[in-house]
């Protein structure tokens, strides 16, 4: 049966910073798992003769990371404006500390409903899910996909093929540096997950 990999974008200078949004390159960490890609997805077991397709976001970090996999494996790739993170709007480069401290009340209300709360100029959960509706589409009638992207979007994508309510999203645990491949059964979705030795 078809598989779909899922993976957040290598480590990047932003996350080193604990800075969140922006459009930062990965950090020397970052492309280590850049460089562990190709191996870690044999790793996982692709069936011979598989054309696979790379999806990423149009952010560095995304595309930085897909990089040697794409040249390595020769995977055509697509750029994704739907697939870019979450939109933060006034908050974006800023740390949560910042947040707390220039916006506390939408800190607050955030903590109170994650999934609903939207940035100032920018999106909520609940609109990613919107966003990512013709990915899911794209994604439902193809075949054998490995998905580049951002926490907030994976944890999206994530939920949706594990049938966990949306809702739920924002809470999804999607560590860096970590293939997940989900292939879909009978009974439900297979997850396997790959942590890069680095
Ligand atoms: O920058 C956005 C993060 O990837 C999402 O994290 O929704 O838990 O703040 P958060």
């Amino acid at each position: 049966p078809r598989s779909i990999w899922l993976s957040r974008h290598g480590e990047s200078e932003f996350n080193l910073t604990g800075r969140i949004g922006g459009d930062s390159n990965i950090s020397e960490r970052g492309e280590a798992y850049a460089r562990a890609l190709p191996e870690l997805m044999r790793k996982s077991g692709i069936p011979e003769n598989t054309k696979i397709v790379i999806w990423t976001s149009t952010l560095r970090r995304t595309i930085q990371s897909a990089r040697h996999l794409k040249a390595e494996t020769h995977y055509e790739t697509l750029e994704w404006k739907a697939l870019d993170e979450l939109d933060s709007g006034v908050c974006d480069g800023l740390t949560y500390e910042q947040i707390a401290e220039k916006y506390p009340e939408d800190f607050a209300a955030r903590d109170e409903d994650k999934y609903n709360y939207r940035y100032r100029g920018g999106e909520s959960y609940r609109d990613v899910v919107i966003r990512l509706e013709p990915i899911i589409m794209e994604l439902e009638r193809s075949e054998n996909v490995i998905i580049v992207t951002h926490q907030a979007v994976l944890r999206c994508i994530y939920a949706y093929f594990m049938n966990v309510p949306q809702e739920q999203s924002p809470w999804m645990e999607v560590p860096l540096h970590t293939l997940i491949k989900l292939t879909p059964r009978a009974y439900g979705t297979e997850e396997q997950r790959f942590k890069a030795d680095i």
